[in-house]
This record gives C-alpha cells, structure tokens and sequence, in this order.
C-alpha cells in the first residue's frame, strides 16, 4: 500500500475534480501541506474560492495537512474589508481624482492571516471569515460561516458559527494532539490507518513510540 502521490494535482488518474490544493495553487500567499484536497466538482478552482487575497495586503491562508475541503467552500481574505472609520464606500477604486483618497494598509480593518490546522473537514459551501484560525482535527458544518477560532477537535456551525459538539474526551483529545499522526512518515501513517481513522488513539500511541 503506498496511496496517492501528494505531488500530483490529480490523485485519482482520469478524476480532475479530486485535486490535491499544494500542487494546483499559484498564489504566494496561499500555503498548503500534503494530502489536503479540493473538491472542485462545481467547477471553481480552489483559489477562485479565496476571495479578495490581494498580494498587497500582506495576510496568508495557511492549512496543514490531510484537509478535505468540500465543493464552493470559500475563505474571505482581508482585502474584502472596506475602511470602516468614515463612509465605507471605496472612492478611490473609481480614479479620476479619487484614487487620492486611496487608504493606507494601516487604514484598514486587517484581522491577519487565516490558520487551517491538519486533518480539518470543511463542509460544502461552508465561508470562513478573514484571520480565523481553525484548530486540528476540527469540524466545520456544510454552509456554516466561521467568524471566530475554532478549538481542536471541535464541530461548529450556524451563522454565526457556533460549536456543535466536542468530538473527543479533553483526554482523547490532547492525545491526538500529541501524537499529530499527520507529521509521521507516509509509511508509518499506512501502517496505522486503521487506527487513525477509528480514533484508537491506544494504536496511535504506540505509533508516537515508534518514529
Ligand atoms: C455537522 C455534521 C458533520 C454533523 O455532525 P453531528 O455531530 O453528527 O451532528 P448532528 O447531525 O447530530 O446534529 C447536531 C446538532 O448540529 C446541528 N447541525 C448539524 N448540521 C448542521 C449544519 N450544517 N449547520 C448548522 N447546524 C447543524 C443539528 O441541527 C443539531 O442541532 P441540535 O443539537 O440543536 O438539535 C454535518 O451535519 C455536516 O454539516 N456535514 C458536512 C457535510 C458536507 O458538507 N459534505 C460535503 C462533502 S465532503
């Protein structure tokens, strides 16, 4: 057992909708580890799903490892926000003279880069809001729209997102925390699939020992 190979864009020969995220973007600003995919089977790239990512701005989307993110699932980046300390209508996108009031990066409402951990399940047309950070192992609810962080190995949805449910015990969880099965080696996480997708977190523990 070897499964795909993470450098591929398409994992599954003759399947273009399965892409894996890290080998289809072409943003600097957007960074993705191995195994995360896309689901593009709306017809969307992935980037065409993370809005208002002006280079300029200077904030990323980070994710880790082992992401599924459902079909028109989207991240709002910073440069959708409009200056809020006066009218928010954007003269200076309009020139003729009103380019002068173009506003400063400081002049804007920046909330920083957003942080998508490992092993995080995006639900179909789920938004996440600039600068949200989404712990490991989380769950995000189909349509959900996340404005605030999001715990390890928590399942949130709603707008406002809100949390559902923990999914594991405080001590399963820090558990797998520890164990951060998505850093070993590729050979060693076959080897443990079966706990890994069970949740045998006694398996797992004897994986940590191990590499
Ligand atoms: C959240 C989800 C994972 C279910 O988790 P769960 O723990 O089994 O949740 P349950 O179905 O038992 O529902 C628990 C509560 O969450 C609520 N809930 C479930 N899905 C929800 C959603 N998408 N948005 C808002 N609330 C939701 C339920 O209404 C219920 O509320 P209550 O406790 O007030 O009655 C699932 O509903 C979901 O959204 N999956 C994403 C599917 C998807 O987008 N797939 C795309 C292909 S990858």
């Amino acid at each position: 057992m070897t499964g795909p190979n993470p450098n591929d864009k398409y994992p599954l020969p003759g399947n273009t909708n399965l892409q894996f995220i890290k080998n289809m973007i072409t943003r600097p600003n957007i960074i993705a580890g191995d195994y995360s995919y896309y689901d593009a089977s709306c017809g969307e790239s992935f980037e065409d799903q993370v809005l208002y990512h002006y280079e300029i701005i200077g904030t990323k989307l980070i994710m880790g490892k082992f992401c599924s993110i459902a079909p028109e699932a989207r991240f709002m980046m910073d440069g959708g926000n409009h200056r809020m300390d006066g009218s928010t209508f954007p003269f200076n996108i309009f020139g003729n003279g009103w380019e002068a009031f173009t506003p400063s990066i400081e002049e804007l409402p920046i909330k920083g880069d957003t942080i998508i951990g490992n092993d995080v399940w995006i639900g179909r047309r789920a938004t996440i809001m600039p600068g949200v950070r989404i712990g490991d192992g989380a769950i995000i609810a189909a349509e959900a729209v996340v404005v605030k962080d999001v715990e390890p190995y928590t399942i949130v949805g709603g707008n406002p997102a809100k949390e559902i449910r923990k999914r594991f015990s405080p001590e399963i969880t820090q558990a797998l925390l520890e164990i951060k099965w998505w850093d070993h080696d590729i050979e060693i996480i076959n080897q443990y699939m079966g706990a890994i997708v069970s949740g045998n977190v006694n398996m797992l523990r004897k994986m940590k020992q191990k590499s």
